[in-house]
């Protein structure tokens, strides 16, 4: 048996006539970037979120640098992130001109660590402190950080935050959808993410209308939408394609039963594997996960495992093996090894497996038994 760690095929199979249909559509009327299903995606986001605005954008990484952006972050200024999340989190940051600032995770939740970000800011000078201006969390996975901690934080030391909710869309914090608590949020498309484009989009999420309108200049170079030669701001070619949006404006429809399948083979994966030596997530009482990715920690045997995977042709995989404070793209910023002993754990001792909504019980059950072979 092979399994992928996800089956796009499986997925698009029994939408694809209605995919096509609506590719098509777009073809005939060829109004191919921000058009009509740009903008009714754009709504329906907003609607399925529960927030004033959704503006759509050209990827999940540039959503990030568009609100950094907006709300006035660049050169010289710092910005709080974990050191365990995809490296365009921090990357976004940099090429806005700002500084990551790295910080652990929470070892149960894989989250950005709330006792992480106090002790930085408390411990940091007050002059290098106040260059501080945002914090990103990160909902990890597909769960979210603990938002109302944060927001106190924030509110404390005055800073914007920025949620990246890339692997998120969907999950709920105390009955708010992930991306719309901090002053804005970000969300990607990408085609392995639960609501994935077939190319790179993405989209902001927020309640400001300024930080809105801002956001809309920045994403179609900064042109004023009277005239779009007159140019109100430096801004970026960071707009939506109307194939992409009208995709995702099918897969919308499914995104609540997919995210519960994907709820639902976790809950199997966590009764299966309770009386093994494996660590399955930990979700707090106040998340309801979509299982971006089913993340489990294997201490000192995850090689044994995933050796194991390789051999029955399943698919596994480290999310992420090097955290970024020891990524050489971040050298110049002066970290090592040790700074962030959580992170560097959940490097070294964790890794996903397949969580899919189309798995079924039987592929679940090779997987498992896989695995639990491998610690005999
Ligand atoms: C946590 C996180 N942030 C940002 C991104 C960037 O999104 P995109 O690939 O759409 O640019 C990703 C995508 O993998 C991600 O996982």
């Amino acid at each position: 048996m092979k399994i992928p760690l996800l089956d796009i095929e499986a997925q698009i199979k029994p939408i694809r006539k209605e995919i096509d249909i609506t590719i098509a559509n777009v073809i005939d009327k060829h109004h191919f970037i921000l058009g009509e299903e740009a903008r009714k995606l754009e709504e329906q986001i907003a609607k399925y979120c529960n927030v004033k605005y959704a503006i759509g954008v050209s990827s999940g990484t540039d959503a990030i640098v568009l609100s950094l952006k907006a709300l006035g972050i660049g050169s010289g200024d710092g910005v709080i992130c974990p050191s365990l999340t995809y490296y365009a989190t921090a990357g976004a940051i940099a090429r806005t001109g700002a500084r990551p600032v790295f910080v652990d995770i929470d070892p149960k939740t894989y989250n950005i660590s709330i006792d992480s970000v106090d002790q930085i800011l408390r411990n940091t000078q007050y002059a290098i402190r106040n260059t501080i201006k945002a914090i990103i969390p990160v909902h990890f996975y597909g769960q979210c950080a603990d938002m109302g901690q944060i927001m106190k934080i924030a509110k404390r030391y005055n800073l914007k935050v920025i949620e990246d909710a890339a692997q998120a869309f969907g999950a709920i914090y105390k009955g708010k959808k992930a991306g719309t608590i901090g002053n804005c949020g970000t969300v990607s498309f990408y085609p392995g993410k639960n609501l994935g484009a077939f190319g790179d989009a993405g989209c902001v999420l927020t309640n400001n209308k300024n930080l809105a309108r801002r956001l809309r200049l920045l994403r179609n170079q900064g042109a004023s939408p009277e005239n779009k030669y007159k140019h109100l701001c430096i801004g970026h070619n960071a707009r939506l394609d109307t194939i992409q949006a009208a995709i995702l404006g099918v897969k919308l429809k499914y995104i609540d039963r997919w995210n519960r399948k994907r709820a639902q083979n976790a809950d199997y994966y966590n009764r299966e594997l309770k009386d093994t030596d494996l660590i399955t997530p930990y979700v707090p009482g106040y998340n309801t996960h979509i299982y971006h990715q089913y993340v489990l920690r294997a201490k000192g045997n995850k090689e044994k495992i995933r050796k194991r995977l390789i051999k029955k042709g399943i698919d596994s995989r480290t999310y992420y093996s090097i955290p970024l404070h020891l990524q050489p793209c971040f050298k110049y910023l002066g970290y090592k090894k040790g700074d962030f002993p959580e992170a560097e754990k959940c490097a070294k001792e964790t890794f996903a497996i397949p969580v899919y909504p189309e798995l079924s019980k039987k592929q679940m059950d090779y997987i498992i038994k896989a695995m639990t072979e491998s610690l005999l």
